[in-house]
Parts: structure tokens; sequence; C-alpha cells
């Protein structure tokens, strides 16, 4: 069993901060989202990987992620030239995938389960596709399943307008290599992508044996701002390890599960778990409340901040409270006391300010 992770697209969905980088590369508790991806494959026992990268991010994700030794693996760098859809992709991939069953995983997918009880299922029953539905608010944003109460899937409908149910499909799919041929059948969609959904109908239509798990643990398409705090707070809630590898002083209080890494300084503040911190932070005189992760080499002083996300290399001086927000990466946010009831910014394209 060998797996693809699809790491290209524009992120058009995350702007500003895919402006600067790849979405797949989006910290969630302080980790690139593409790693939790990468991790669950591993944790699968699979060690052959190929990632496929778009021309425009494909180098930074090559920098972050490396040649997969650190996790033990094999990555390969496959380069899809144009945005052709998700069964595109599976065509660059064709050389590498060879006659291997696959999972194809998209690498802005988060999951609350190992994927390693679907490789073993597929594995001992061996359908042509094994696909992860999960019920959703608003289908129609996904591919949609129609399925019998047996799991038997009757249809496939990508961005459906009237939606058959509530039962979107999850970003994570085991093939066998008939799909290749599924593949060859297909035209472009509306959106003229070649769509997986197209292709795994065209399997049904072909009268190949498709089977269907329905998730009941979680599962974010970290697509939105919103999507991205919702991973932020499971993330920390489920997976963060309590871990203090920083210079605390005697004022400061730390209460909960609290990771705070090397070379940081905490002074006089207090910190109210789930929080994650990176490292060579500086935190002074504030308040950490929960369900905040922040990244590297920031700093945040005279503030509170709760249920946020903030990147590498940011700072926070003298702000009263801070919500729920998106920080990027090296952004100053700070009070001028000279400068009553006013708002001076300066702020990147598609960005999103509540005052
Ligand atoms: C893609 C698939 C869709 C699936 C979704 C899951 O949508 O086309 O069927 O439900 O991923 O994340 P896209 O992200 O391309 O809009």
């Amino acid at each position: 069993m060998k797996a693809i992770i699809l790491s290209g697209g524009k992120g058009t969905r995350l702007r500003p901060l895919t402006y600067s980088g790849a979405k797949q590369l989006v910290p969630v508790a302080n980790k690139p989202i593409l790693f939790y991806c990468i991790e669950n494959i591993v944790q699968a026992g699979i060690t052959d990987v190929g990632i496929i990268i778009s021309p425009e991010t494909g180098q930074e994700i090559r920098e972050t992620v490396g040649d997969g030794s650190r996790w033990g693996i094999q990555i390969k760098y496959i380069i899809q030239d144009v945005p052709g859809g998700l069964a595109h992709a599976i065509k660059t991939a064709r050389d590498f995938l060879s006659d291997s069953s696959f999972v194809m995983y998209l690498g802005d997918n988060l999951i609350g389960t190992r994927i390693d009880r679907f490789v073993s299922e597929f594995n001992s029953t061996t359908p042509e596709a094994l696909i992860l539905l999960k019920e959703v608010e608003n289908p129609k944003q996904f591919g949609v399943a129609d399925v019998t109460k047996e799991g038997t899937v009757l249809k496939l409908i990508e961005k459906p307008d009237d939606p058959p149910s509530n039962l979107a499909l999850v970003g994570i799919y085991i093939f066998s290599p008939k799909i290749h041929d599924a593949i060859g059948k297909i035209k472009p969609s509306k959106r003229g992508e070649l769509e997986i959904t197209d292709a795994i109908q065209k399997l049904i239509d072909m009268g190949c044996n498709v089977e269907s798990f329905i998730l009941d643990m979680w599962w974010l398409d970290t697509g939105k701002k919103d999507d991205m705090l919702t991973a932020n707070v499971i993330v920390l809630d489920e997976w963060l390890k309590e871990s203090i590898d920083a210079q605390v002083d005697d004022k400061s209080n730390i209460l909960g599960r609290v990771s705070i890494g090397r070379g940081s300084v905490v002074k006089d503040s207090k910190i109210r778990g789930p929080v994650v911190i990176g490292e060579n932070a500086v935190i002074e005189n504030a308040f950490i409340g929960p369900y905040t992760s922040i990244g590297n080499n920031s700093k945040i002083i005279k503030s509170s901040v709760e249920h946020s996300v903030i990147m590498d290399g940011s700072e926070l001086i003298d702000i009263e409270r801070l919500e729920e927000s998106l920080i990027g990466r090296n952004v100053r946010i700070f009070r001028n006391h000279k400068m009553h009831k006013a708002l001076r910014l300066m702020i990147g394209d598609d960005s999103v300010v509540e005052v």
C-alpha cells in the first residue's frame, strides 16, 4: 500500500494567510496540518508516500517536510502543473503509484481517528474503493453520497444544488489500481476539474465494489478561519501533552494542560490551558486563556488573549483582550496611547478586522 497526499491548490478560502504560503502548512496547535496527515499515514504502516505539489507552493512544502526521514519513511514530490482536480492529481501520480493500492489524503483534512483500521478493512475485504462519509450541515459544499441503510453507495455527486443526503465525502480515500481505469473514462466537471467523486461514481457504474464508512468522530476540512479555530480547539483539547521547557518566574501561574517550548520566558503572567506556546517566545505581564496557540519567537506583553492562533514571530503589546482571532506570521499589534479612538492599520489583502 502506498499513499499520496494532495498539497497543491491556492488556498483562496484562507487568504490572506495563504498569500505567503501553502494552506497545508498553516499550523494547528503549532504544527502544520500536513504533518498530522503524514503521521496518520505513518501510523497505518505506509512508508512509500508521494506528495502532490503545485509549482507555486511546492518548494515551501519540500523545504518544510523534507525527504520523510524524520518519520522513517520515503517521501517523493510530484508536481501537478495545473490545478486540474483530485482525479487529475492521481493521473499525475500514475508512475509513482504503479499498480499499487493507495490511500489518497487531502493535505488540509484533519480527522479525529487513526486511518489504520480503514487500511486493514480495505486489505481484508479488497473493494475497489473505500470512502469515508460524515454528516455535515452544509452538504452543498462537498461531494455528497446517497447510501442505503446497509452502507451500499448508490450515487455520489460533487457539490450538488439539491443534496440527496447530508453525508459528505471526507478527503481520505483508499483505492485499488482500478481507479485509473475509471479516471480514464470521466470528463471535466462544471468547474473544469477531473473530480474524484465522478471517478468513484464511474467505479460504481462499472459494477465495482465501493465500501463506505460513516465517521462518528470529528472531521475538519480546514478551509476557512472558523474551521481553523475549531481545529485548534479540538486538537488542543484532545492531543496536547503537557510539557514545560521554559523559564517561568515565581510571579507566574500556569494551570491546566500547557506546553511551552525551549528558550521561552514567562514573567508575571497567567496561563490557563489548554495552551501551546512555541520556542523562544516571551510572555510578560499577560493572560493567555484556554485554546490558544502561540508560535515560535512571538511576544505577548501586557496583553490578554484567548481562543486564538498567533503564528511565529508575531507581537501583541498592550492589547486588552484578543479573542477568536487568527493572526499570521510576523504581525505586530500594539496600542498607541497618543492616538485616542483612532485605529491605524496596515493590513494585507483579504484580511478581516472586527473592531
Ligand atoms: C474536495 C472534494 C469533495 C470532498 C472535499 C473534502 O472538495 O472534491 O468531494 O468532500 O474535498 O475536503 P474541494 O476541497 O476541492 O472543494
